[in-house]
């Protein structure tokens, strides 16, 4: 287990809210203690989509920035832009000629993307998990931290490097899905947290902002007036103190909600005291870091050029056992 190399992606983007952070980059980071750790900025992911190139660089490094500020430090992790790295589409290339079209065409995030973004069903679109599987296998990855929307793609990858295996040589390690995939609902209580659904709280957003999306958000639907029994169990808000609240303070709105000893705002005051107090260290780093963005830029390119070493040697025996010497 420990000598297993973690791999994942990030996509190009700041806005990270706290679905993305207690759902993935705090795995990562626990990762990062007792693992080599590999995390990609897929820029050529990012743009199988319509996007703007004039703030791609600043949304890259935004990215960085907000993913080191929630702990993937240098010196705990490799941390790097895809692109960086053109080993990752010399495989890519290798694995499209290892998979066959009706699996890409049968992905469920494809059949989703063309949908949403029907004037621009484009190949990459569709080559987008081949990429994937080659952002992991180029590193010999074989944990892969992801959360179940990513788990088919895994699948894939997993089916490549069989394939690769079989008809070239032993290589590729078949990767598995590690951590536990933990689902943050969004601010509606009806939804998975998510930026397109608007249902999110930033990790960038100051405790005024946040106060201002806590203050509507929903609870007990039981729980119409102030003087109701609230049924913490059934509350959005009070799965939100789990993560953040510790233990007595926790404990006394469970008790105090279900006997209507404080009402949904004082619960969510106590909530929003301890969310602004779990942020503000990562938002301190974070502002730190965009006085330094070069700190930033230097552990991105000083990354690439490590990850790109050991893609070089895979890119090499990929060649040699495939007769392209
Ligand atoms: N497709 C992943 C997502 O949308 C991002 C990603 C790209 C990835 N390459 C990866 C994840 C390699 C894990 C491993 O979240």
């Amino acid at each position: 287990m420990e000598n297993k190399r973690v791999m994942s992606g990030i996509q190009p983007t700041g806005d990270i809210h706290i679905g993305n952070y207690l759902g993935a980059i705090r795995q990562w980071v626990e990762l990062t203690r007792n693992h080599q750790c590999f995390f990609v900025i897929v820029d050529y992911h990012a743009i199988t989509i319509d996007y703007d190139t004039t703030t791609f660089q600043d949304s890259i490094l935004k990215a960085a920035m907000v993913n080191i500020a929630c702990g993937l430090e240098p010196g705990t992790c490799l941390l790097f832009v895809q692109s960086h790295v053109p080993e990752h589409m010399e495989l890519n290339w290798v694995f499209a000629s290892c998979t066959m079209v009706g699996r890409l065409t049968n992905m469920t995030q494809f059949k989703e993307k063309a949908q949403q973004h029907e004037t621009n069903v484009n190949a990459g679109l569709l080559n987008y998990p081949i990429l994937q599987a080659a952002d992991i296998l180029i590193y010999k990855a074989s944990l892969v931290p992801v959360g179940e929307d990513q788990l088919q793609h895994l699948e894939l990858a997993r089916d490549i490097a069989r394939r690769f295996n079989r008809k070239f040589g032993e290589i590729f390690p078949e990767p598995e899905a590690c951590g536990k995939s933990v689902r943050v609902m969004g601010l509606d209580g009806e939804n998975k947290m998510s930026k397109s659904l608007g249902n999110h709280l930033g990790v960038l957003e100051t405790p005024e902002e946040i106060w201002k999306k806590l203050a509507p958000a929903k609870t007990d639907v039981q729980r119409v007036r102030r003087a109701d029994p609230g049924r913490p169990w059934m509350c959005n808000i009070y799965t939100y103190h789990e993560f953040f609240t510790p233990e007595d303070r926790r404990q006394y709105c469970y008790d105090q909600c279900q006997e209507a000893g404080i009402g949904c705002v004082d619960c969510k005051r106590i909530l929003h005291e301890h969310l602004c107090a779990a942020l503000a260290p990562i938002q301190g780093r974070y502002r730190e870091l965009e006085q330094h963005p070069d700190t930033v830029r230097d552990f991105l390119n000083d990354s690439a050029r490590q990850a790109r070493e050991i893609a070089q040697q895979t890119m090499a025996e990929v060649r040699h056992k495939m007769g392209l010497r």
